[in-house]
């Protein structure tokens, strides 16, 4: 398995592009299985979870080309299977995401129960009750969702929980569905706005995405277009306190700053300082110390989880008492521990991690345990006194585009090792 191995205290300096966003180009995909048509998606993020979705896709029939620049075309007229399987669905949560489509537009699915980061139980009731309120017969077999209907029905959705996928899952069925759907408490992250505004494109009726009621005319069909995916504002915060941390000065280009107002107000309590255009950020960090800052993660538009353990690893090497809630996710602090083997001073108390900073953390050999947990542990790297090893990487390789070229970019001492 791949390591990373970082040389600490470089001050990140120099300009780079931002990537899709993940958690768009991913339902994006497999709204892809809605259209009678060719769907041609832009700034897709060369990920690996987007590597797992274009060979789930494969494996169903539907033909993919990869052009450059990672344009993906794909066609689902050519679909033949709507299956998919346990050995897929099992390393990316996300694939859940096949089954409204695929039942709104086949009327069957068969969709392994997902697997996933290791941060708490993460269960899908939310994605099947909606379903079902809609007229699906779904089974759950051998670890399978075993999903038939007839033409769904639009109905009126009360959402128990804020769900990201669980109202993207929603939206997608409800596009062809018959009548009219309402989903109420959805989620309201601009990866959701960035679903519908495809849609739309492709010829559905959705209205009141980016707030928490959105409505859904169903129609008989829809076609394919083409779509630019928006950019990663979790890349974008995880670079942008990479800098911060290393008292560095970069420029980010190809992102929306609007997206993560939360993240930036919290880097400028730090003691950062930020620049911003409509699609670049600039950021300084002068101050010989950071200022550790209270975090508490919400849906949209409060301060994202996927940032919290970047946070974290801020807040390690601040000024002063930090404390981080987290509650969206439960057992989302697998990074503590490493951190703490770094010299961190971290206590937990529920759902709380209360930092001391340090003035210093030192290099120990570290192990991934999910995506944004991996990242916090390489920007904790990036601060080490001596090189500190990252194993288990493939959790970054999820999710961040080339992270070491990047950073090398910025000039951070930062290579791969095969293992
Ligand atoms: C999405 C993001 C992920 C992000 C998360 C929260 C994608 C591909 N992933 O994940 O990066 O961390 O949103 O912003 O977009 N829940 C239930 N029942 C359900 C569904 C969810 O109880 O049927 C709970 C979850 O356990 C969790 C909370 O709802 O506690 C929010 O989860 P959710 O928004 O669904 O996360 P994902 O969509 O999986």
């Amino acid at each position: 398995m791949d390591k990373l191995i970082i040389q600490g205290g470089i001050k990140l300096q120099g300009e780079i592009r931002i990537s899709g966003a993940k958690n768009a180009a991913l339902p994006i995909l497999a709204a892809t299985l809605l259209a009678d048509g060719v769907m041609t998606i832009s700034n897709m993020p060369h990920l690996h979870d987007i590597t797992t979705t274009m060979e789930l896709l494969g494996r169903m029939g539907c033909e993919l080309t990869v052009g450059e620049k990672m344009v993906i075309q794909v066609d689902s007229r050519v679909i033949r299977e709507f299956f998919a399987p346990y050995d897929l669905v099992r390393t990316m949560r996300a694939s859940i995401l096949v089954l409204g489509p695929l039942l709104t537009r086949f009327g069957r699915a068969d969709v392994s129960l997902p697997g996933g980061c290791a941060i708490g139980s993460r269960p899908v009731n939310l994605h099947l009750e909606g379903l079902a309120a809609m007229g699906a017969n779904l089974q759950v077999e051998g670890g399978y969702i075993r999903a038939v209907a007839n033409r769904l029905k639009g109905c009126d959705l009360v959402m128990d929980l804020v769900t990201v996928t669980g109202t993207e899952n929603l939206m997608m069925a409800a596009t062809m569905a018959k009548g009219v759907t309402v989903i109420r408490n959805a989620a309201r992250e601009p990866e959701v706005v960035d679903l519908a505004n495809c849609l739309i494109k492709m010829g559905a009726k959705i209205e009141g995405a980016g707030t928490d009621t959105i409505r859904i005319e169903g129609v008989d069909g829809l076609t394919g277009t083409e779509y630019e995916i928006l950019p990663d504002r979790i890349e974008t915060g995880t670079y942008l306190v990479a800098a911060a941390m290393t008292r560095g000065h970069i420029k980010l280009k190809n992102t929306q700053p609007a997206l993560l107002e939360a993240v930036l107000a919290k880097l400028h309590d730090s003691g950062a300082e930020l620049t911003t255009t409509e699609s670049t950020i600039e950021i300084k960090m002068n101050k010989e110390r950071l200022r550790a800052v209270s975090i508490h993660t919400s849906p949209y538009p409060g301060f994202p989880t996927d940032m919290q353990a970047q946070f974290t690893a801020l807040n390690c090497i601040a000024e002063g008492t930090g404390t981080i809630t987290e509650s969206v996710f439960e057992n989302r602090f697998m990074h503590v521990q490493e951190l703490q083997r770094m010299g961190a001073q971290i206590k937990i108390e529920g759902n709380t991690a209360i930092t001391s900073g340090v003035s210093k953390l030192k290099s120990a050999p570290l192990m991934a345990t999910d995506l944004r947990a991996s990242a916090s542990l390489v920007l904790a790297g990036l601060v080490a006194e001596g090189a500190t090893e990252v194993n288990r990487i493939y959790h970054i390789d999820r999710g961040y585009e080339t992270i070491e070229e990047k950073l090398s970019n910025l000039g951070a001492q930062i290579r791969r090792v095969p293992g």
